[in-house]
């Protein structure tokens, strides 16, 4: 069974990967589907987002990381995958997340969204969050993974020395 994993992972963190690694549990093949919307402002780039990614699950050929832009339902269509998955958190992702996964599977009606609740651990835990800490030179470490931790400090770092 293949599902697809889609987000901004503007970076990816531990609740990110804690989805991802339940999913491999239950999954034979996991695309994570970062996604490149030019309109949204994002600290990293989509390749670096993927990069960032790539870096945590190289050795394993279930995963494949892509970037899509446009609709999710149209790049599920493509791939010919009809099970979409998201992490829950909280109250307002669940409306959010609810809203979207029926909003999806009205534009692709065979279209199902599986909602992993977060671990406690992980149920605060937020890319908006994580960069706010790591822009005030914050500890990060248990939030992120050390290659996202690197660069975010480089990110951070060269923003305040003035060359972005
Ligand atoms: O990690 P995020 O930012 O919460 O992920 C949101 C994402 C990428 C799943 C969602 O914004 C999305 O699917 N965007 C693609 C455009 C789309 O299909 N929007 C839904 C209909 S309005």
């Amino acid at each position: 069974m293949k599902a697809i994993y889609p987000g901004s992972f503007d970076p990816i963190t531990f609740g990110h990967m804690d989805v991802i690694n339940r999913c491999l549990d239950k999954f034979d093949h996991l695309i994570i589907a970062v996604l490149n919307n030019q309109m949204k402002k994002q600290l990293f780039t989509v390749d670096e987002r993927i990069k960032l990614i790539q870096d945590n699950y190289n050795n394993d050929s279930r995963v494949q990381i892509v970037s899509f832009n446009g609709l999710l339902v149209n790049f599920c269509r493509e791939q010919k995958v009809d099970l979409v998955v998201r992490g829950i958190r909280n109250i307002q992702d669940f409306e959010f997340e609810s809203q979207l996964a029926r909003l999806n599977r009205s534009l692709y009606p065979n279209l199902d969204t599986f909602f992993l609740f977060a671990e406690g651990d992980f149920s605060f835990v937020s890319s908006s969050f994580i960069k706010d800490i790591a822009s005030f030179y914050g500890d990060v470490s248990n939030f992120v993974p050390k290659n996202v931790q690197n660069e975010l400090e480089n990110k951070y770092r060269r923003v305040d020395n003035g060359c972005k």
